[in-house]
């Protein structure tokens, strides 16, 4: 069995639940982490048993023997630290948002098909037992076709401007944060919209702190989505078919649940908490793919990723949310 050494880029909230993930796997060698900060490289480093601790990127970007990069930055920073990792030929592994615009998001692409290396979004939905068996049943027939979907995710984090969720050089706001669950299950599930409306409120910080979305289809299909820091909304995504409903919802505890009502029929329910918070699925694909000599995923392939990263384009551009200098 082929083990690959990880390397994971900061030391903060999500890398510490992503190694816990980590250390679920057999192939997975914790190696290396990287932060900006020595002592929180090291003190990091001895917590979760790595072998390396780096006070730069840079320098776990150089490490000959790291194979693969997970990417736990603020949005506003993927760009560079995918194409640094990127041009020293590491697998890639970066959290949503990819990037802060589709155009930055086709660049990290195409370096990495001139790098020949492996690249793939850490977009924890499609991953989830339940959320591939929402797909499978749609794809079934059973509910017949998929009328309306209406998703959300609000969760009420304390108003601070120099977190990277109120910081808007950071790239700050909902959208980015939690909204794009919703707008990728809408993509997911419904496609490519033919018009999207956005109506946005802001922060005094100037992020936008709640949004609501409509996705209009031509052929009658609509979608819609509501992301905030403000609502206590919580996580789910509604699917009304011809047949009955479909409803996927996630709790703050990463359980998530898949209720199948259809008409005239019993409904019936299935939930699971994974281990590992469900993190391990997509550190598990990364290896499969580098065993099997691909550069993308089937699951998350890079098409899908640039998709999201337009249609949040395009919802920034209807709400009037601007990320000075990089739209
Ligand atoms: N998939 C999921 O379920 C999930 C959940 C939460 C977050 N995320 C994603 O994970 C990423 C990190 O989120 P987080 O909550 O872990 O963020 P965080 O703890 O606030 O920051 C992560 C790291 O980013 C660096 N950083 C923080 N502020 C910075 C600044 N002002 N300038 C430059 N670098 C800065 C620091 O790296 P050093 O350690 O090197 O100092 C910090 O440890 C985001 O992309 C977020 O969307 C994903």
């Amino acid at each position: 069995m082929k083990k690959y050494k990880w390397g994971i880029l900061t030391a903060g909230k999500m890398s510490a639940k992503f190694v816990k993930a980590l250390r679920l796997l057999d192939k997975a060698e914790l190696y290396a982490v990287a932060a900006r900060d020595e002592a929180r490289a090291k003190a990091f480093a001895g917590e979760y048993g790595f072998r390396k601790f780096y006070s730069d990127y840079e320098s776990l970007a150089k490490d000959p023997d790291v194979d693969i990069i997970y990417i736990a930055s603020p949005h506003s920073h993927h760009f560079d630290h995918a194409m640094l990792c990127l041009r020293n030929r590491k697998a890639v592994l970066c959290e949503k948002a990819f990037s802060l615009n589709s155009r930055e998001a086709e660049q990290i692409i195409d370096e990495a098909h001139r790098q020949k290396t492996f690249l793939m979004e850490a977009l924890w939905p499609p991953f989830q037992p339940m959320y591939r068996k929402t797909l499978a049943i749609l794809k079934s027939g059973e509910p017949g076709k998929l009328l309306h979907l209406d998703a959300r995710f609000g969760f009420q984090p304390p108003y601070d401007p120099a977190d990277r969720k109120f910081n808007i050089s950071l790239g700050g706001g909902s959208l980015l944060d939690i909204g794009i669950y919703p707008v990728n299950d809408v993509l997911y599930f419904m496609g490519m919209p033919d018009s999207v409306t956005a109506k946005a409120l802001f922060t005094e910080s100037g992020t936008e702190h709640t949004i609501n979305i409509i996705f209009e289809y031509k052929d009658g299909r609509m979608a819609t989505v509501h992301s905030s820091f403000r609502t206590m909304a919580g996580i789910g995504c509604t699917l009304y078919c011809e047949k009955g409903n479909l409803v996927f919802s996630r709790a703050r505890d990463m359980s998530q649940r898949l209720g199948v009502a259809m008409n005239g029929m019993e409904a019936r329910e299935e939930s699971l908490i994974p281990d590992g918070m469900g993190y391990h699925f997509e550190a598990a694909e990364v290896m499969k793919c580098l065993d099997e000599g691909r550069i993308e995923s089937v699951i998350v392939p890079h098409s899908h990723t640039l998709n999201l990263m337009k249609l949040l384009d395009i919802v920034r551009k209807s709400a009037g949310i601007v990320f000075p200098g990089r739209d």
